[in-house]
């Protein structure tokens, strides 16, 4: 991952309120390579960070910085900080030990190199690198609890929507031994999940592609899905409601996370409509990850797309 970050880094922040987040986060992903997000337990304000390029995209910023102000009604102020790429690397590094999750993953950080095993669980040996998911999100952590629960149902066609590092899509493909189809909308992410998939022995099996939500017709058209699994954001994943209610299968599994407890109700709202109910609420720290099943008629009388899959969803519009 080194060799990536030859320029110099810089890492921008703002602090926000709950309410703010998603705006700002949304933001400073426009801009940079990586976008975290921290929560202060004693003030409860959130820190939403970015390392970008020094200086890369600053007319880009200026203006997604003002939208965010315009959307959340908050205004930020932003920190910069010059940052070594090996320093930061670091620092990923440091705040990503082997940790395990569920019952059974473990998530292993290539960094730490070798080869280790640990009985009845499967290694997921990630790079933690610039795209996200590495594991120790609670988003993620929740995600994969949720694939454990649901991995009985045996899905054939599976989807990882928002696919990162790739990290759900390889442990869907180890768990169940099945094809995965992986998209991002960021290069650098599709890039990551086959990287990190061929390091995990699953290349074969996962078919990374670029694509914007539902729009990438190779993501169309390998449709109905029996399992989607869907770590975005909840506005993001109020607007695929829609989409995402066409093409499964009846009964389909959806693994729905990225939002926060807060959320829960907008975002089950908008998939409620869609004919979709809640099997369970997995919660890890602040974050939800929502498992929903496609009503067994699902695809009878359901709205059709226009093939493109982004109409707003009228319960997301807040
Ligand atoms: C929170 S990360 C989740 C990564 C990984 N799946 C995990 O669980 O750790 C969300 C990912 O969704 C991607 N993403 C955001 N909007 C998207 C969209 N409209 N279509 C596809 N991917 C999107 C982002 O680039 C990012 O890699």
């Amino acid at each position: 991952m080194t060799a990536r970050f030859v320029a110099a880094l810089e890492t921008i922040s703002v602090e926000v309120s709950e309410h703010a987040l998603e705006a700002y986060e949304a933001a400073l992903g426009r801009i940079c390579a990586s976008v975290g997000f921290f929560k202060d337990e004693t003030t409860g304000r959130w820190r939403v960070e970015g390392v970008r390029e020094a200086g890369a995209r600053e007319d880009d910023l200026r203006g997604a910085l003002a939208i965010a102000e315009a959307v959340s009604g908050e205004a930020a102020t932003l920190a910069r900080v010059s940052t070594e790429a090996d320093g930061w690397l670091a620092r990923s590094y440091a705040g990503f030990p082997e940790q395990r999750v569920g019952k059974r993953f473990v998530v292993r950080g290539s960094h730490l190199g070798g080869e280790r095993s640990v009985a009845g669980r499967i290694t997921l040996a990630l790079d933690a690198g610039v795209a996200f998911g590495s594991g120790e999100h609670g988003s993620t952590r929740g995600c994969l609890r949720a694939l454990e629960a649901v991995a009985h149902r045996k899905p054939g066609r599976i989807l990882d929507l928002g696919t990162g590092s790739g990290i759900l899509a390889i442990a869907a493909a180890r768990l169940l031994r099945r094809r995965v189809r992986a998209t991002d909308i960021e290069p650098w992410s599709v890039r990551a999940a086959a990287r990190n998939a061929r390091a995990n022995g699953v290349g074969p099996l996962v078919n990374a592609l670029l694509a914007d939500g539902w729009r990438a017709r190779a993501l169309r058209r390998h449709a109905p899905y029996d399992l989607v699994l869907a770590n975005i954001l909840a506005r993001p994943l109020c607007r695929m409601a829609r989409p995402m209610s066409v093409h499964v299968t009846a009964g389909a599994s959806v693994i729905l996370s990225g939002l926060l407890a807060s959320q829960f109700r907008l975002v089950l709202g908008a998939h409620r409509r869609r004919g979709f109910r809640l099997e369970r609420t997995l919660r890890e720290g602040s974050w939800a990850t929502l498992v929903l099943r496609a009503a067994p008629q699902m695809r009878a009388g359901m709205v059709r797309v226009d093939g493109v899959g982004h109409a707003v969803d009228p319960g997301c519009v807040r």
